[in-house]
């Protein structure tokens, strides 16, 4: 009997397939261990389905709670999205039968792992692949946030340019600059590779320990959050999203930040208090903050972050790239035929 699998979300993956083929190049990570050779794979849910009965919820909007808990009955594995909450409910849902659960994201924080663990259940997800795509969003709104893009090129269209004026738009350039980063994991590396060359003078970075070999390239020293918040002209968080790090941007934090310092967010929005954030930019305790994760997703459009001229809001597109998303989906895939199989996934989370 062929398993049977949950696809909580419609993934053109065929159209992502030509798209990224168009682009005529593959992000880096694509080719390396587990994935198939340096191209392009078959659509995954082609390759899903010749193996597996696959059941999808076939809409671009979240599948409904009621739908997922009755999808996952009896299925032996799950493909999921950062947006399901896969708690015991789901589990309970799903039944013995579930083996693999397989998420299209690097992000782990919705799976309730000790829940999964419990069960046996095996989870792969999608590390690597999306680290240059998100370190490089998460520079883009580092710069148009410290640089006031969104706000000047506003300007431009409702008349607020007048005349060259010598103090106007003027923001903090990262030249000779401090840059402090919260999770020296793969993306926070890439993040502090890509700053290196603007001229940054020195990186700071904290975490739960040192990681000495990461930090050799940049010369990073490890410090304490208090000190990072202290000394950093930049901030950038890019750690994941833990008991230990859930609201650890709060006001204390804030509060020792400098008064020209700008705060970038690509993790998770949980990693902030907002409402604290919301204090410290319209107290002018911190210069700006550009976000590209929000508590909840998406933000109201009524949000109160959403008037502040000093803070950027991007609707979590870190991954977003043609080419990345569509080797996600293929190793989503991937993970999940071989999580089914019972041999190595390409990446699995070790619980
Ligand atoms: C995106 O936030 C991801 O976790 O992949
Ligand atoms: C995420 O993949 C990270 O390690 O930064």
């Amino acid at each position: 009997r062929a398993m049977a699998v949950f696809v909580t979300r419609r993934i053109p993956a065929e159209g992502l397939r030509v798209l990224s083929e168009a682009a005529g190049y593959a992000p880096s990570g694509v080719g390396r261990r587990g994935m198939r050779g340096a191209g392009w794979s078959p659509a995954p849910l082609t390759a899903l389905s010749r193996r597996c009965r696959v059941q999808q919820w076939d809409s671009e909007e979240p599948v409904p709670r009621r739908e997922l808990l009755a999808g996952v009955a009896g299925k032996e594995g799950l493909l999921c999205l950062l947006s399901d909450r896969i708690d015991g409910e789901v589990l309970d849902a799903a039944g013995p039968s579930l083996k693999v659960i397989s998420t299209l994201s690097v992000g782990f924080d919705h799976l309730a792992l000790d829940e999964i663990k419990k069960r046996g259940i095996r989870v792969g997800y999608t590390p690597d692949v999306l680290t240059d795509a998100t370190a490089e969003l998460t520079v883009a709104l580092l710069l148009a946030t410290c640089r006031r893009l969104l706000e000047a090129a506003a300007e431009v269209k409702t008349g607020g340019w007048t005349t060259w004026k010598p103090l106007w738009m003027c923001g903090y350039g990262l030249s000779g600059s401090t840059v402090g980063i919260i999770g020296l994991g793969r993306i926070g590396q890439a993040v502090a590779r890509r700053l290196k060359p603007f001229g940054v003078k020195n990186f700071l970075y904290t975490g739960s320990q040192p990681k000495p070999e990461s930090a050799a390239e940049f010369q990073a020293e490890f410090v304490s959050l208090t000190k990072l918040a202290q000394e950093s002209d930049f901030i950038v968080v890019t750690c994941a999203l833990t008991p230990d790090t859930q609201g650890m941007c709060n006001k204390n934090f804030f509060s020792r930040m400098k008064k020209t310092s700008v705060f970038i967010n690509t993790s998770r929005g949980a990693v902030v208090n907002q409402e604290d954030l919301y204090d410290a930019l319209v107290s002018g305790q911190i210069a700006a903050a550009g976000l590209d994760v929000t508590t909840p997703e998406p933000l109201p459009t009524d949000h109160p972050l959403l008037k502040l001229r000093n803070c950027v809001i991007l609707p979590h597109i870190g991954s977003a790239t043609y080419a990345t998303r569509s080797t996600m989906a293929v190793l989503a895939a991937d993970n999940l035929l071989a999580g089914l199989r019972g041999e190595r996934m390409p990446h699995e989370l070790l619980l």
